[in-house]
């Protein structure tokens, strides 16, 4: 699987460390939506489902957490710990993401604003969605 990590522009100096996140130049999309998670339990696992249609990059701004990514027919997991790194999530790609250190900020930029209509929360679904999508992409190939 191909996991696109995104390097963000790092300014570090002796007061500190600023990262700059411009759209379409560090972000391969139009911003519409930003949310953040904090607080989460270390034996909490969010996630678990796909979208359809939002692409998002996902930063951990402080502390760590694991990213589980599966495409339906492989996995990998990734430790997300950089604030000047970002995980561009296109679809589908069911996630799960678990592990949070107690001072873990997890960031997410995305494409679309929320629509319940574009999650997959059922992992059966999300297999079939996959096979259907790639049985139209033979057919049209
Ligand atoms: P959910 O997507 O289920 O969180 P996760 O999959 O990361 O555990 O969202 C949790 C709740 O927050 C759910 O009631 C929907 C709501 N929500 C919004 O209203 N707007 C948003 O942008 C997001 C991401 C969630």
């Amino acid at each position: 699987m191909r996991i696109k990590k995104i390097r963000l522009q790092f300014h570090g100096e002796y007061s500190g460390n600023l990262v700059a996140v411009e759209e379409c130049k560090d972000i391969p999309f139009s911003i519409k939506r930003v949310y953040y998670m904090y607080d989460t339990k270390n034996d909490a696992v969010r996630g678990r489902h796909a979208h359809k249609s939002l692409e998002q990059v996902i930063i951990c701004v402080h502390g760590s957490c694991k990213i589980k990514l599966d495409d339906g027919q492989e996995s990998e997991i990734l430790t997300l710990d950089k604030p000047n790194e970002g995980i561009y999530i296109s679809c589908p790609l069911w996630r799960e993401v678990y592990d949070f250190s107690p001072d873990a900020v997890l960031m997410v930029l995305a494409s679309e604003l929320y629509q319940e209509s574009d999650y997959i929360r059922d992992y059966k679904d999300f297999l079939d969605y996959v096979k259907n999508q790639k049985g139209g992409n033979d057919e049209a190939t």
